[in-house]
């Protein structure tokens, strides 16, 4: 245990629970799930709650016995307990909470070492420039996250007298881009705060362990979720309980394929509880056919006592995917389409190198700040001839320097999906003659492949430069270009690229 933290539920731990019922509280302030005044809030029975005393505990023993035997080292958990600077634990805490939203663990860890060596304070990452705050996440995804890091440590510096808020409250109010789950992992963790976090492993186990099947976005769940989270939460070690609870849904409560048989807390389960119930009847019906003198009785599946639950299942339960009947979500809205014209744009430099041209993304929205491959947004039904003559002048526009038209060699298609754009990449390729000084629009530069790779570029666009490369290469010095952005793990180039040649 932490020597940070409180060994019994002491005044600063029921100071600390009065923080966690303010978080609760301060939800009006940055609203993270939207209220729907219609629905009551749902009343907790023990099908959906932790109401027995002994269990609660037997529930945190069990669980916190397991994390102290299997959990991985981390260097944000190693800081955590060894960083005697509130400050520096705080700030640690919170880069790595940030980067591990949407990012997974053994991604996170290289990026938040160098991150650390390169700012390890608050101070020195405010002194950075977001042109370096970009360039040190690029390849993480979801660049809004760095730049609301930096927005958030130059805050800290110049209105808050460099010193980290000292509560969940206070960072959720304080800090840009920290909800209500990264101010309770950070409470809890940095600062030994006795709150809950409910993230999507939470989610997950939560709605196991205690049968919540209804929608897991929806206001009932979520407020029953936290509810059950600051319940949980063990009064000593609550960082380390979270921590736990989140262990156990990335390792053991996986969203495919869970390891019940491996689970700390599967006495505590109602999921499994169901599962094995379900086997038990179906063997008893079974036997039954081939022995109709057999008694074929087995004890119903426990269900919930309440009329119309918000928190059940609201379809059927399906016997096939047994504990992962938990969590639901609701169906996704289908993606936005689009088509987006793209240049490979390629020159000699003095050197004899090849050089790209690339240009900045404005500095809002998806990408903002990052360096790309010119390219503009194509309304439907445009003829290929169009497209050459959209990129001449747009070549025109950026270099001041004109392309022919049938110099633009179409190199094929790539299919994109972004967590919420449907993406189709048209993408050609060209060579042009400018001299390096040439004048040219204030947001674009040449970049030769390995200035690219040190560049604030998304993982696509070092990719395509590699492949570039590569191919250039084998076919002796002729420019053959070939675009990839398959497997990328740049989260804003989430999954899926096709490419048609
Ligand atoms: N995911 C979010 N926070 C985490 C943490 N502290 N450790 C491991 N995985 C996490």
């Amino acid at each position: 245990m932490s020597k940070f933290r409180s060994t019994k539920p002491n005044r600063a731990a029921l100071k600390n629970r009065v923080d966690a019922a303010q978080v609760k509280s301060s939800k009006r302030a940055k609203p993270k799930v939207p209220q729907v005044k219609e629905e009551e809030p749902a009343e907790l029975s023990s099908y959906h709650f932790f109401s027995d005393a002994t269990e609660l505990r037997l529930f945190r023993s069990h669980l916190l016995s397991w994390y102290d035997q299997s959990k991985r080292e981390l260097p944000w958990r190693t800081l955590a307990v060894t960083e005697k600077d509130v400050n520096i634990r705080t700030y640690g805490v919170w880069v790595s909470e940030v980067m591990l939203q949407q990012t997974q663990v053994a991604t996170v860890v290289e990026y938040y070492n160098k991150w650390m060596k390169r700012w390890p304070s608050v101070q020195k990452l405010a002194e950075a420039s977001l042109e370096e705050v970009n360039q040190m996440w690029a390849g993480l995804g979801y660049y809004s996250r760095g730049r609301r890091l930096h927005e958030g440590a130059k805050k800290v510096v110049t209105e808050l007298g460099g010193e980290m808020p000292r509560s969940a409250e206070a960072l959720l109010k304080q800090l840009p881009g920290v909800g209500r789950y990264t101010a309770g992992a950070i409470g809890s963790i940095a600062l030994g705060q006795v709150t809950g976090a409910v993230d999507g492993n939470v989610i997950r186990v939560l709605c196991r362990v205690r049968v919540i099947g209804a929608d897991s976005t929806s206001p009932p769940v979520t407020e029953a979720l936290w509810k059950m989270a600051d319940t949980l939460v063990d009064p000593e070690r609550p960082g380390d309980f979270n921590q736990a609870l989140m262990e156990l849904g990335a390792t053991v409560c996986t969203p495919k394929n869970p390891l019940c048989a491996q689970c700390p807390v599967q006495s505590h389960c109602h999921a499994y509880k169901k599962v094995i119930l379900q086997q038990e009847k179906d063997v008893k019906r079974l036997r039954s056919k081939l022995d109709p003198k057999q008694n074929s009785a087995v004890p119903d599946i426990e269900n919930c006592l309440i009329g119309s639950c918000n928190l059940c299942l609201s379809e059927g339960w399906d016997g096939e995917l047994g504990v992962q009947n938990y969590p639901r979500k609701p169906v996704k809205k289908a993606p936005r389409v689009e088509r987006t014209l793209t240049c490979v744009l390629q020159r000699q430099s003095d050197q004899g190198n090849v050089e790209y041209l690339l240009t900045q993304r404005p500095s809002k929205g998806l990408l903002a700040g990052m360096w790309e491959l010119p390219s503009m947004l194509l309304e439907e039904g445009i003829s290929e001839r169009k497209h050459r003559s959209l990129l001449s002048a747009e070549v025109q526009r950026i270099l001041g320097t004109s392309a022919d038209e049938e110099s633009f060699q179409y190199l094929g298609e790539v299919v994109h999906i972004f967590s919420h754009i449907h993406q189709t990449y048209v993408v050609y390729s060209a060579s042009v003659r400018v001299p390096a000084d040439a004048e040219r629009e204030p947001k674009t530069c040449w970049l030769t492949d390995s200035a690219l790779q040190e560049a604030a570029v998304s993982t696509g666009v070092k990719k395509v430069s590699t492949k570039t490369n590569n191919r250039r290469r084998r076919r002796g010095g002729l420019i053959h270009v070939h675009l990839s952005w398959v497997n990328s793990s740049d989260e804003d180039y989430v999954t899926n690229s096709v490419i048609n040649w």
